[in-house]
């Protein structure tokens, strides 16, 4: 197959997921195709915290409220960043696209604006990729990434086949503390055991590309 994997990192690990994806979908045979996603002015950590904190209180009641989680999860307030013009802005030439990026409470900025920009991914099969700070928590970490991720992906035409969500044990944010805390709590082992590097992200990794593979639609 000829793949695009499209990323955008703004520490770094997110990125060095697209490589691990890249060198295993490679060593399978597929044609891979690299797109950097890069913002035209690059903010400061607490821009980026202020531009969403006013709806946190509204993201602690989704997860105490599952019907106010329902709604949430497609009404919240999206902020986009602006992004300099991708190496592929039409994706049709491709037979499947990987997108990724890091997870900013939600789908991370310049990812907003790229699906909102991004051409040629009617029918096409599309895979999520996501670095957090924290553990793989199902609800606070994976659904708030994924859940966005995937609506905003079939408002440009494609269908989910694949997800992985991974932790980088890093936060820009003075909160890494937090997340190691909960780590121990609800899993009982450290953030490391959740990390690209980890045997957890090996075989997460194994799986992401198996479904890559077999390109069955999620929903
Ligand atoms: C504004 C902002 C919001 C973030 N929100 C979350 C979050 O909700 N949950 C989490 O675990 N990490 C969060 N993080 C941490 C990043 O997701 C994490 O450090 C990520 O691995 C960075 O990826 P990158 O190196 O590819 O940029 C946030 C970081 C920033 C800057």
């Amino acid at each position: 197959m000829k793949i695009l994997i499209a990323c955008y990192s703004r520490t770094g690990f997110t990125e060095k997921l697209a490589e691990r994806i890249v060198q295993e979908l490679t060593s399978r045979g597929h044609t891979v195709k690299r797109d950097r996603i890069d913002v035209v002015v690059r903010k400061s950590r607490w821009n980026l915290l202020f531009r969403q904190i006013h709806q946190y209180p509204l993201v602690g009641l989704a997860i105490i409220n599952s019907s106010f989680y329902q709604w949430w999860i497609n009404n919240y307030y999206q902020p986009e960043d602006k992004i300099h013009s991708c190496e592929y802005p039409d994706v049709s030439g491709f037979d499947h696209v990987c997108i990724g990026g890091p997870k900013w409470c939600y789908t991370s900025y310049p990812i907003a604006r790229y699906l909102k920009q991004i051409k040629g991914l009617d029918h096409q099969p599309v895979s999520a990729f996501a670095t957090f700070g924290g553990p793989p928590l199902k609800m606070f970490e994976l659904e708030f990434i994924f859940r966005p991720m995937n609506r905003q992906i079939q408002k440009a035409g494609g269908r989910l086949v694949s997800m992985l969500g991974l932790s980088s044990n890093f936060h820009e944010l003075p909160l890494i503390w937090i997340f190691r805390l909960v780590s121990w709590l609800f899993f009982r082992c450290s953030l490391k055991s959740f990390t690209t590097d980890s045997d957890y992200g090996k075989r997460k990794l194994k799986a992401f590309c198996d479904q890559i593979e077999q390109g069955n639609c999620l929903d």
